[in-house]
């Protein structure tokens, strides 16, 4: 993809449509050169050095593979990426897979044919990924899961993620927290993220951990999983049970899935299951879709409703109160994280382990970063005077 319309999106500064590559890389050092007869040679000179050096100057050192385009949690890390990669000192590259486990191969493939010495990767699907790793470890690459953990290989050598169990806690946490003391059969719907994406487990769990007690001494009742009611009196779920739960309130991290299936609930429920409810919702984009859908419904009366990533979108809908909450998980510090273990690893060093995650195979040395809980009360704080997004991305901002 060395064509002009992604050097001048480089030069831009701006995101490219397939791929993007860093200042450090060839492309950029190749661009100033113009005009003059000494300019000339210099250009000559120039041009001879980059035929005989090409061969060297075409690896990239650092892959950087994104699920998709199409969410704007993924454009976040790509844009935080591309913000890091400027003084990283190391040339690199960031592919897209759209939500494509075959694509996701061919980009691996394609940056191994690179020369990439570190991958870093976040999986479209856990477990399909994992034959993407084996490729790379073969090829004697480093392989850093980021944000997703690969499942069921031995070869991940490093972890950069959120606590994704406190982002499911910090769900259940303020949905309880909403909940007027001592009462009784509350309303509570609960969706989950992708079954294919390991996340999306843990932050169940989170989820699990502080609303089962109230879902089995009657506080709530589940209005959209049998299963969970079902299971309501187990405090540990096994991943089996857990997967059946997830099965039925799946929004497949699809935002379309998310607001089908919360007018499905809906459809099937009567209006004592509506009035105030009580909803656990998996991440921004499906809240606001979920959102939505709840917002329609004239006998939903009033709702709670939680989400995570902090995305420009939700945080208005938190402003306008459209939305309850929304989980605030720095990308800045992932990226951070993810770019340190790169380099130690091209040192020859190993990266900084402050947890282990089992992924089916292994225990994977990881970094878990700790999460923020962002509401009306305290959005100014945490997004705008943190600097996360400025100001003049919202209105009604206080
Ligand atoms: C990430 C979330 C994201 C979701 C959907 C999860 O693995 O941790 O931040 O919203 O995937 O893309």
């Amino acid at each position: 993809m060395r064509d002009s319309k992604n050097r001048k999106k480089l030069i831009d500064g701006e995101g490219w449509d397939n791929e993007s590559r860093t200042p450090n890389s060839p492309l950029h050092a190749a661009k100033v050169h113009k005009g003059g007869i000494l300019m000339k040679r210099t250009l000559f000179i120039a041009l001879l050095f980059t035929v005989v050096a090409g061969f060297a100057f075409a690896d990239t050192q650092v892959g950087i593979v994104l699920p998709t385009k199409d969410e704007p949690r993924w454009i976040q890390d790509q844009t935080r990426f591309l913000d890091a990669l400027k003084s990283a000192g190391f040339s690199a590259k960031v592919l897209f897979s759209q939500g494509d486990s075959a694509k996701e191969k061919a980009n691996v493939e394609a940056l191994i044919s690179e020369k990439i010495k570190v991958l870093i990767i976040c999986p479209q699907d856990g477990t399909a990924a994992a034959a993407a790793a084996d490729l790379a470890h073969k090829a004697g690459v480093k392989v850093i899961s980021y944000d997703r953990l690969i499942r069921d290989t031995t070869s991940v050598d490093y972890y950069v993620t959120f606590d994704s169990f406190m982002v499911g806690k910090a769900w259940g946490d303020y949905l309880n927290s909403k909940v007027p003391a001592g009462s009784k059969g509350n309303n509570l719907y609960i969706y989950a993220g992708a079954a294919s994406d390991n996340n999306a487990f843990i932050f169940f769990e989170g989820a699990w951990s502080a609303l089962q007690p109230k879902i089995a001494d009657g506080t709530y009742i589940v209005r959209n999983s049998d299963k969970a009611v079902a299971l309501k009196d187990k405090a540990k779920l096994t991943r089996d049970e857990e997967a059946q739960i997830i099965g039925q309130v799946t929004t497949n991290w699809n935002f379309n899935d998310a607001k089908n299936k919360a007018e499905a609930n809906l459809t099937a429920v009567g209006k004592e299951a509506k009035g105030t409810v009580y909803i656990c919702a998996p991440n921004d984009g499906t809240a606001r879709a979920i959102a939505d859908a709840f917002a329609a419904d004239k006998d939903v009366k009033t709702y709670y409703i939680t989400g995570q990533d902090a995305e420009i979108a939700s945080i208005q809908y938190i402003i306008d109160g459209k939305q309850s909450m929304t989980v605030l998980k720095d990308v800045r510090t992932l990226v951070k994280d993810a770019i340190n273990a790169a380099v130690a690893y091209m040192k020859g060093q190993t990266p900084p382990v402050t947890a282990y995650y089992n992924n089916g195979k292994k225990d994977v040395p990881a970094k878990p970063t700790a999460i923020v809980t962002v509401t009306k009360e305290n959005v100014k704080k945490e997004i705008i005077d943190s600097g996360y997004w400025p100001a003049d991305k919202f209105t009604g901002l206080k």
